[in-house]
């Protein structure tokens, strides 16, 4: 029996509407679909693939990069000469912002939450710094209380004559544009799946909306039962799942797509989150050791190593049974893994005297 998949439209139509959509060409695609059978067999099980969006490219890499390459032509198309954002002082999202916007010419103001690490010149912020993006960090810990002083900062660069783009953290018209770059994704996962003759069972991965969103949208939209399996990386006030539901299904509009998304397609995790945001947990500290240890591959401490920490424990309470196929998604986040060096539990060396 050839089983047959449900598929609400087919890759290359679902590629041609993507392809429709302005985008300025940003990551290094596609990225490599990597077995880890070492790993696999320390967890007894099951099989395990890992999808390397950490090596998108830009800045060294993560999911950003393709969320940004449909952002970027939004900001190219309104004639911005500068973009302005914001998030913690250790985003990945500004980071890549600033790589891409400096690709393409154009200046960058970053206003950034103090977060764990402030103002210490290590990971991202140093990057940032490194590529010349104008950084201010303020005493504060609330993204809500972020957008005024973003607007502040676009205003003053208008006052001087600039032409700012500010990257509203919560601006829906965003959330959609990043999520488009992961119905992209999907569309790219799911050739490589096909080619491989892989069927996951279940797809996990970090996120807090846009990721997850296309994901969730796009391997739905093709046909695959693949299980969407989010851990979040951030407790937020409105559920996980509805807001990722409520992205997607706008996402779906912006696609033409007659398809229902709904809060029961997101499986969406918030406790491997820990003590907070940005706060590294014994089990994400296992996870980078396990992963790194068992293939070589790097985890972030703040979104891929707590998703990675959910997936170890779900093959130890047997949500994932041992005969059954997962897809981790790496989204990046690696430069801030030196900002957090103190934190990984790991003493420095003994030096030996040589004289
Ligand atoms: C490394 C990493 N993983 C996951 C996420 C979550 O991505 P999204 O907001 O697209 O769901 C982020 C974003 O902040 C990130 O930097």
């Amino acid at each position: 029996v050839i089983a047959t998949r449900e598929t609400t439209i087919s890759r290359a139509a679902l590629q041609a509407r993507i392809d429709a959509l302005p985008r300025v060409r940003l990551a290094h695609l596609p990225t490599p679909l990597d077995h880890c059978p070492r790993l696999s067999e320390a967890l007894g099980g099951p099989d395990i693939w890992i999808k390397r969006d950490d090596l998108t490219g830009l800045a060294f890499g993560g999911n950003k990069s393709r969320q940004l390459e449909f952002l970027f032509a939004d900001i190219l198309a309104a004639g911005a000469d500068t973009v302005v954002a914001g998030a913690y002082s250790q985003s990945n999202w500004c980071r890549q912002i600033t790589g891409a916007a400096r690709k393409l010419g154009l200046e960058v103001a970053l206003v950034l939450l103090h977060g764990e690490k402030g103002p210490a010149l290590q990971g991202n912020l140093l990057l940032d710094r490194l590529m010349g993006a104008d950084v201010t960090v303020v005493d504060l810990d609330s993204m809500e209380r972020l957008t005024p002083l973003l607007e502040a900062k676009a205003a003053e660069l208008e006052r001087a004559g600039r032409r700012p783009y500010l990257v509203r953290p919560f601006g829906l018209d965003k959330l959609v544009l990043g999520a488009v770059g992961y119905v992209n994704g999907a569309l790219e996962l799911d050739a490589q799946l096909e080619a491989s003759g892989i069927e996951p069972d279940f797809l996990y991965l970090c996120g807090a909306n846009m990721t997850p969103a296309g994901m969730a949208l796009g391997l739905k939209s093709l046909g695959r039962r693949t299980r969407l399996t989010n851990f979040a990386p951030i407790v937020w006030s409105e559920p996980r799942a509805a807001d990722i539901a409520r992205i997607a299904a706008a996402t779906a509009a912006r696609l033409d797509l007659d398809l229902p998304i709904a809060p029961a397609d997101i499986d969406s995790h918030d406790e491997f989150i820990g003590e907070r945001y940005g706060v590294v947990t014994a089990g994400g500290r296992e996870a980078m050791r396990l992963l790194a240890g068992t293939e070589g591959i790097i985890l972030d401490p703040v979104y891929s190593a707590k998703a990675m920490a959910g997936l170890i424990d779900h093959v130890r309470t047997g949500r994932i049974g041992k005969g059954q196929t997962v897809v981790f998604l790496h989204t990046g986040g690696t430069p801030a893994l030196f900002a957090y060096a103190a934190d990984l539990d790991l003493a420095p060396p003994p030096t030996r005297s040589m004289s």
